[in-house]
């Protein structure tokens, strides 16, 4: 088929004069993109003014994050959280991606891992040690807070302080809130000094700012053990090949931080959340998860080698993030002209894909909308991922095993210590979609599970 006889991509129906598709996106989100495919496997939305192509296959989703290169990252998102966050590894064009990945990935092998689990388990067992019996809290503010101090811990290695933390999770709050809002207004009113805009430029200039003065100080400070070293330490010394210059300039450097940061905490938050939401909706299912925690762990914190034994809640955890994949929707920018499937897509389209679109097909997951941990069940050898939910091609998350092996030892720790009652009607979906699909808040009142203390040793 050449380029002339290809196919025009179906328009969604509903649009509405100027505002297009956007009322019913923003009122229901998760049910306006369930409701694509049945229109095709590329449709075109309305957001606003701004045409959309939505990938709604999942063959076409693959090609399109393999053509890195054709489809790049950009689009409203994309020229957003680079002007929030930066040219960091998740947000640079194709064009500076292989060199930085190049430098990256070695923090990121699985050798590390052992490691990075010694650091995640010490972390989780100070923090949630620090509850008490009876303490009522937001499972959403302190599952981010535990991610946070995970990847500042395995980043700059060292913990983060309070006031940084409460300074970074604020100011991080304010970004969420207003992201989505500065992701769909056109530039002049994103412009206009209202309250919000202010607030939201503020918290931007200040998270880099925070993120500066950490790398400032792990350059000051940072040990040169490379047996201590950690992502920050690998790309200060990192050099490109043939050069003695370092690789990454100070700018650079807070990019990448200021990614990681970013990128590990919201997400991994959030699939915990879902996780123990989930799990309590589903009494089989949590006891389960209470009988396995309780015979691998006997109460104490989880380590590393017990993630081999702790397959139900890798089960777990991995259907919450297929039912609620943190990362939701992310858009691409066409750079030339080119096929997809049956049709031709224009220089300059911006397509998006949603990994919780195709988690939620039914013809890649019977009865999509069960929350289903069998379905995860490893036939030997490891149990596989939801399709997507970690995007693909060069621009796969580079932090997969991170959150997983990360996840799982938070899920099976916070069970093992603590009997979680969540608060009926507790959880609060934020208003407006947002950047990741986190629940707002969710409250539980916490009981002991032992009565002799809970910050058992753990076992490394
Ligand atoms: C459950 C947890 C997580 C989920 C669901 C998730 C999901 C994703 C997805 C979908 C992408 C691809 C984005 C795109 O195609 O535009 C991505 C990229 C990325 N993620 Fe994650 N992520 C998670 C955790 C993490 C963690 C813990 C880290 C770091 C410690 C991390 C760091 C990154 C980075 C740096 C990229 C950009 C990779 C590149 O472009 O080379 N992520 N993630």
């Amino acid at each position: 088929m050449d380029s002339g006889t290809r196919s025009p991509v179906a328009q969604a129906p509903g649009a509405l004069p100027v505002l297009g598709h956007l009322p019913a996106f923003l009122r229901a989100p998760l049910a306006f993109l369930r409701g694509l495919p049945a229109h095709g496997p590329l449709v075109e939305i309305r957001l606003g003014r701004k045409p959309v192509v939505v990938v709604c296959d999942p063959e076409l989703t693959r090609t399109v994050l393999v053509r890195d290169r054709v489809f790049d990252k950009g689009g409203p998102l994309f020229e957003r959280l680079r002007e929030a966050g930066g040219q960091g590894l998740a947000t640079c064009p194709s064009g500076e991606h292989r060199r930085l990945r190049r430098l990256i990935q070695p923090a990121f092998h699985h050798s590390r891992f052992a490691g990075y689990a010694g650091i995640m388990t010490e972390r989780i067992d100070t923090i949630i040690g620090g509850w008490h019996d009876g303490q009522t809290l937001d499972l959403g503010v302190e599952t981010r807070r535990i991610a946070a101090d995970v990847v500042v811990s395995t980043v700059f290695g060292t913990g983060l302080n309070s006031a940084v933390h409460t300074r970074l999770a604020t100011d991080f709050d304010t970004l969420l809130a207003g992201f989505t809002r500065h992701s769909l207004l056109p530039e002049p009113l994103r412009k206009v000094p209202t309250p919000g805009n202010v607030r939201y430029e503020r918290a931007t200039r200040r998270v880099r700012r925070t993120m500066s003065d950490l790398t400032a100080e792990y350059r000051a400070h940072g040990s040169a053990d490379a047996e201590e070293a950690n992502l920050l330490s690998l790309l200060i010394s990192a050099r490109d090949p043939g050069s003695d210059a370092p690789a990454l300039t100070d700018g650079e450097l807070v990019d990448q931080a200021v990614t990681m940061y970013s990128a590990g905490t919201e997400t991994t938050a959030g699939a915990l959340c879902w996780a123990l939401y989930l799990a309590a909706q589903h009494p089989p299912v949590e006891e389960r998860l209470m009988t396995e925690v309780g015979t691998v762990l006997g109460g104490r914190t989880a380590g590393w080698s017990d993630l081999p034994h702790l397959t139900y809640t890798r089960q777990v955890l991995n259907e919450a993030i297929r039912m609620y994949p943190p990362g939701w929707i992310l858009t691409r920018q066409t750079e030339k002209d080119t096929p997809l499937g049956p049709h031709l897509i224009r220089q300059g389209t911006t397509i998006a894909y949603s990994p919780y679109l195709i988690s939620h097909l039914p013809s890649l997951y019977r009865d999509p909308e069960r929350f289903d941990p069998d379905r995860w069940e490893a036939r030997g050898g490891e149990p596989e991922v939801p399709v997507t939910v970690f995007g693909g091609g060069a621009r796969k998350c580079i932090g997969d095993e991170f959150a997983l092996v990360e996840g799982v030892l938070l899920l099976a720790s916070l069970l093992s210590h603590w009997r979680l009652d969540l608060h009926p009607g507790s959880l609060t979906l934020p208003r407006l979609p947002q950047l990741t699909l986190n629940p707002g808040r969710m409250k539980a009142t916490l009981t002991a599970r032992s009565h002799h203390g809970h910050a058992s040793l753990a076992s490394r």
